[in-house]
């Protein structure tokens, strides 16, 4: 039984929840928040109201999160590939963590959550970052629930720029090439202070990992679902980490 409540946790454990195995709640959920554009299409409406309706859905999540104890919850919420959308939705986009952080800060805050961004700030507009580093800066006392936005992010470059790193290590004479080891290579990456991820989740029905933590997924479970992610309610949650919860986790071994 989970024995957790917190300040927001108003209504009553669900029977789905009170299933879920206390001991055995993954540490780190990551989740590909996909389906935004699917799910405004299919009700008539533009895009951009799939993302901000996908907006409320990390407030859900968030929560939920929090509620179950998990420790890091890692959302992917633009790629370095996202560049490539027309402008509108693109500055749409860039506006979501001023608006999400404006309502929800505060309410992070009381809850004890930790706000961190994985990415490259370089090519942010200044709202975007200003509200991002707002958020790190007031929550980073903060014991509770990490939430870490996956903004800008591209495991790719991440693991060049990381092998750029350590290769100026080994010329500088600070590091033998020997001694590069995967706990060494973690240190350079944009996730390091993060565990990897025990459970991947990735929403609206596609099957791919889209240049979201090549390096770090190596032994995380994988969940797909095909509810497009504005939909995806605390119960869909629920069924991922039961699934977790039901899967042997054998890292190679036996
Ligand atoms: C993928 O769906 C989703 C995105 C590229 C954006 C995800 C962003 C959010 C869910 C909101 C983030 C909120 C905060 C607070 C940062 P898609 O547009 O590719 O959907 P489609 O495949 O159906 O077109």
């Amino acid at each position: 039984m989970l024995k957790r409540l917190k300040n927001w946790f108003k209504k009553p454990l669900s029977i789905r929840e009170e299933q879920l195995q206390a001991e055995n709640i993954p540490e780190h959920v990551a989740i590909i928040m996909d389906g935004n554009g699917r799910w405004a299409k299919s009700r008539g409406l533009p895009r951009i109201a799939g993302h901000h309706s996908g907006m409320k859905a990390v407030k859900r999540i968030t929560m939920a999160a929090d509620r179950l104890g998990i420790k890091y919850l890692t959302l992917y919420a633009f790629s370095t590939e996202n560049w490539k959308r027309p402008k509108a939705e693109v500055d749409f986009l860039m506006r979501l963590p001023q608006e999400f952080l404006a309502i929800e800060l505060e309410d992070l805050i009381k809850n004890n959550v930790q706000v961190r961004m994985m990415g490259y700030k370089e090519g942010l507009p200044d709202y975007t970052l200003q509200a991002i580093d707002e958020a790190v800066e007031k929550t980073r006392h903060n014991t509770g629930l990490v939430l870490n936005f996956a903004l800008n992010y591209g495991s790719r470059m991440e693991v060049i720029d990381a092998v750029r790193a350590i290769a100026e290590e080994v010329k500088a004479g600070r590091l033998e090439s020997a001694a590069i080891s995967e706990q060494s290579l973690d240190g350079y990456l944009l996730s390091k202070n993060i565990p990897d991820p025990d459970l991947l989740i990735r929403t609206s029905g596609e099957l791919r990992i889209s240049n979201f933590m090549l390096w770090q997924l190596a032994y995380s479970e994988l969940w797909f679902t095909d509810v497009y992610w504005p939909e995806f309610m605390d119960e869909h949650f629920y069924e991922a980490i039961r699934e977790y919860q039901r899967r042997a986790r054998r890292y190679g071994g036996l």
